[in-house]
C-alpha cells in the first residue's frame, strides 16, 4: 500500500523549507529526522513529558502530538533557534547560571515553555511559572531550580 504525501512548507528558525512528507508523520520526527534538529527531544511519545515542546506560530506545542501536515504555513521555532550569532538567550543563560537542569532531557522543552511564557508576560509570578511549565515533566531537578532560572530570565529581559 502505498502513503499519501503531501507538499508542506514551513519556516523553522527563520529558514524556509518545503518538504514532501507522509500524513503520518509527526511534527517532531520531521524536526529530528527530516531536518536533523535533534535538540527538539522524545521522552514519551503520548503527550505527557514536554520534552518535545517546540514553538508553533508562537505557542508552545508538545510536537510529537502535531503532524506535521498541521504546520504547513507555520512558523516553528526550536531551541537550536535560541541562540544568535554565536550568543546564548538569555533563558540558557540563565538555566546554565542558575543550574536549572541535570540530566538535561527536559531541558529544550522547558527552555521553550519559558521562552513563551517570558514573551507574552514580563514579569510572572512564580505560580505563573509552575502553571506554565505544568505539562513539562522533569525527574531530576524538583523544578525549583526551573523556576530560579525562568525567573533570572525574565530578569534578564527585562534589562535589555
Ligand atoms: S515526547 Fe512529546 S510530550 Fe513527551
Ligand atoms: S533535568 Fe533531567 S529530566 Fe529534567
Amino acid at each position: 500500500m502505498t502513503m499519501a504525501t503531501h507538499e508542506i512548507r514551513m519556516t523553522v528558525n527563520g529558514a524556509p523549507h518545503q518538504l514532501r512528507v507522509e500524513s503520518r508523520l509527526l511534527l517532531v520526527h520531521l524536526l529530528r529526522e527530516n531536518l536533523r534538529l535533534t535538540g527538539t527531544h522524545i521522552g514519551c511519545d503520548t503527550t505527557h513529558c514536554g520534552a518535545c515542546t517546540v514553538l508553533l506560530d508562537g505557542e508552545p506545542v508538545k510536537s510529537c502530538t502535531v503532524l506535521a501536515v498541521q504546520a504547513d504555513g507555520a512558523e516553528i521555532a526550536t531551541v537550536e533557534g535560541l541562540e544568535q550569532n554565536g550568543k546564548l538567550h538569555p533563558i540558557q543563560e540563565a538555566f546554565w547560571d542558575k543550574h536549572g537542569l541535570q540530566c538535561g532531557y527536559c531541558t529544550p522543552g522547558m527552555m521553550m515553555t519559558g521562552y513563551a511564557l517570558l514573551a507574552r508576560d514580563k514579569q510572572p509570578s512564580e505560580t505563573d511559572i509552575r502553571e506554565a511549565i505544568s505539562g513539562n515533566l522533569c525527574r531530576c531537578t524538583g523544578y525549583s531550580n526551573i523556576v530560579k532560572a525562568i525567573q533570572s530570565a525574565a530578569e534578564r529581559l527585562r534589562q535589555q
